[in-house]
């Protein structure tokens, strides 16, 4: 990732990834390493370890680790520029000015800027006209009808825009050109060509992006006016479905709990928020576009789908839920108990039912796997042929489990919720799984098999042994020794470092290796201090000749077992015999005659 002689590349050697990391966790010295509780997974005793002088990390809880941009690209989710860019100003290392832009790319830029300050003045307007004027009363009372008192009012943000027609115009138009007011959809053109306020006579939600910056708005219709909620369109900072509502308060928390409460509406985010889940975000609108689920995915890959009880909101929630389950996401289903007959979407729940009864419907929100059943149930099964739509509804999502064991479970739930035959419904599982397109990925198993020391010292030597780790590659190069150990990969990508002549920059490997290789190279690089001699790396490299020797010979005895007697068993004897001899231990000196 650091080219040699970049930017980064200054950053990350002069970094030093201790005090870095020491900003988000507290570390204490343990040995050569530091170690301190995992930012990334919740836990009591620690498991995070920082390496000062390899300058990497790593959590032997969950399996995390990486170098100092790594450390906070995970952790500011940011990308690389933004976190070398962070590194090096904690660093107090000069950044170099951006390189020039295009004319036309600076002018974008600009434009985008003036939008984003343009919304900032809107959002300050449509607030002062919410506490302060006659019209605003009405909203206020509007709102505190909905249970929403001045000071949540405050906390969202919440103003109201006027019925006037042109009091935002108004407002504007000293500051910024006509073109400009059009192309932030705060201010349509009639047919006559006259401009006027987009939003009149609503109360409005500022929608922030990721970052926190005001790029649309949100208004609610105070009486049955249609359409009930307007949007601001599509601009140069704004795409419905790259925005999650509450994304930028939600953050932390979502990072925090590692998971997210998905639901419908402003008012539903609004209520949930209030009720102490701050990592909820709302969709707006009814169907979950894939950017949006791919936004919220670099935070958690868990939701609790919370969407309206009613029709729309359960196709909704259906939708939704094929989509997460396709990104990879663990999805738990929060269907809202009606409220006396009334369907209850979160903002109403919680404003009859209170905060508690919330967080408890909340907790106890069952795996998407049991909702879908719940919904099949409730179709006619009096006949197969009833049935069998039940099955066909179910069987889509059922073949998204990535687990086989957990898949088959549920099969045998369904067949027996569902009463249908359980065989018959393997069968149909079995079919529909092999005309799926591709299998749901599995998640990158944890370390397999423990590498065996021999190899464990020989990737430690590799990296670190500065006086012979060359020859060392070198020798396992020409042996080819390493081929099918375990640690294949790792050994191979060390020797390439090696032979490269550069030093040994072991996060320059893991591009190279799978997540579970590199957690174990990680593990590996983390052990207690070691002596490197050579005599040492040698009886590694003798230990390996002699597991090689012992496969081989192996399979000369299953070969040797499966001849004929002939000239070629009695090759293979042959053979059998040379390497039992190599195999045993050299003779001891012979006494030397006095
Ligand atoms: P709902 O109609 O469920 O809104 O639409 P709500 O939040 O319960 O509205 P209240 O409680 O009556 O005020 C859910 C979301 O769908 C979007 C909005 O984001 C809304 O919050 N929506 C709805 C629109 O964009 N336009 C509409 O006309 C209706
Ligand atoms: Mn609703």
């Amino acid at each position: 990732m650091a080219e040699a002689g970049s930017f980064a590349d200054k950053v990350k050697q002069q970094a030093d990834i201790v005090r870095v990391v020491g900003e988000y966790v507290r570390l204490k010295k343990s040995g050569q390493n530091f170690t301190g509780l995992c930012p990334f997974h919740s836990e009591k005793s620690p498991s995070f370890a920082v390496h000062p002088v390899k300058q990497i990390y790593h959590c032997f809880g969950c399996g995390v680790g990486g170098d100092v941009f790594q450390f906070v690209m995970e952790m500011e989710k940011c990308g690389f520029p933004e976190a070398v860019r962070t590194v090096a100003e904690k660093c107090g290392i000069a950044v170099p000015a951006p390189r020039e832009r295009s004319p036309e790319e600076r002018k974008e830029n600009q434009q985008r800027a003036q939008l984003v300050e343009m919304h900032r003045e809107a959002q300050a307007f449509f607030v002062k006209c919410l506490e302060g004027t006659a019209e605003g009363k009405a909203a206020r009372a509007y709102l505190e009808d909905r249970g929403l008192d001045k000071e949540a009012m405050a906390r969202f943000g919440l103003g109201y825009a006027p019925s006037g027609g042109d009091v935002l115009l108004r407002h504007l138009k000293q500051r910024y050109p006509d073109k400009l007011l059009l192309e932030s959809g705060l201010i349509s053109r009639d047919q006559s060509g006259r401009l006027f306020d987009r939003f009149r006579r609503r109360v409005i939600f500022p929608i922030a992006n990721e970052a926190g910056k005001i790029v649309a708005f949100g208004g609610r219709a105070l009486g049955d006016d249609m359409p009930k909620y307007l949007n601001s369109p599509e601009t140069p900072i704004y795409s419905k479905s790259n925005v999650l509502y509450h994304m930028d308060r939600a953050k932390e928390a979502l990072r925090r709990q590692d998971f997210a409460v998905l639901v419908e509406g402003y008012m539903d985010a609004i209520a949930v928020a209030r009720a102490g889940v701050s990592n909820v975000v709302a969709s707006c609108g009814t169907s979950l576009a894939e950017a949006q689920i791919k936004l919220l995915g670099r935070f958690t890959k868990r939701v609790v789908v919370n969407y309206d009880p009613d029709t729309a909101g359960q196709a909704a929630t259906e939708r939704s839920l094929a989509l997460l389950l396709e990104q990879d996401f663990e999805v738990r289903v929060l269907a809202l108990p009606p409220i006396g007959d009334k369907k209850a979407d979160p903002d109403l729940f919680i404003r009859e039912k209170g905060a508690k009864a919330y967080l408890q419907q909340l907790k106890e929100a069952p795996p998407y796997v049991d909702y879908l059943i719940a919904r099949a149930r409730q179709m006619d099964l009096s006949s197969g042929e009833g049935k069998l739509r039940a099955v066909n509804y179910l069987m889509p999502y059922l073949q998204k489990i990535p687990n086989k064991l957990l898949r088959s479970e549920w099969a045998t739930r369904i067949s027996q919720q569902l009463r249908v035959d359980e065989p018959v419904l393997r069968e149909s599982l079995r079919k529909a799984a092999a005309e799926r397109r591709s299998e749901v990925k599995a998640k990158p198993e944890l370390v397999g098999r423990p590498a065996r020391p021999v190899e464990r010292r020989l990737i430690r030597m590799l990296a670190e042994a500065e006086e012979f780790r060359v020859v060392l590659a070198q020798q396992l190069q020409e042996s080819q020794l390493y081929l099918g150990l375990e640690t294949e990969k790792i050994i191979a990508a060390l020797i390439l470092a090696n032979l490269s002549g550069e030093p040994v920059q072991v996060t320059e490997l893991t591009g190279m290796l799978e997540e579970r290789e590199r957690r174990l190279l990680f593990e590996i690089l983390f052990e207690g201090p070691m002596e490197a001699t050579w005599a040492e790396a040698e009886s590694c490299l003798e230990a390996l000749r002699k597991r090689q020797m012992e496969r081989e010979l192996a399979e000369l005895q299953r070969q040797i077992e499966a001849s004929a007697p002939g000239p070629q068993m009695r090759a293979l004897l042959e053979r059998k015999q040379t390497l039992m001899r190599q195999m045993l231990p050299p003779p001891a000196p012979a006494e030397r005659p006095q």
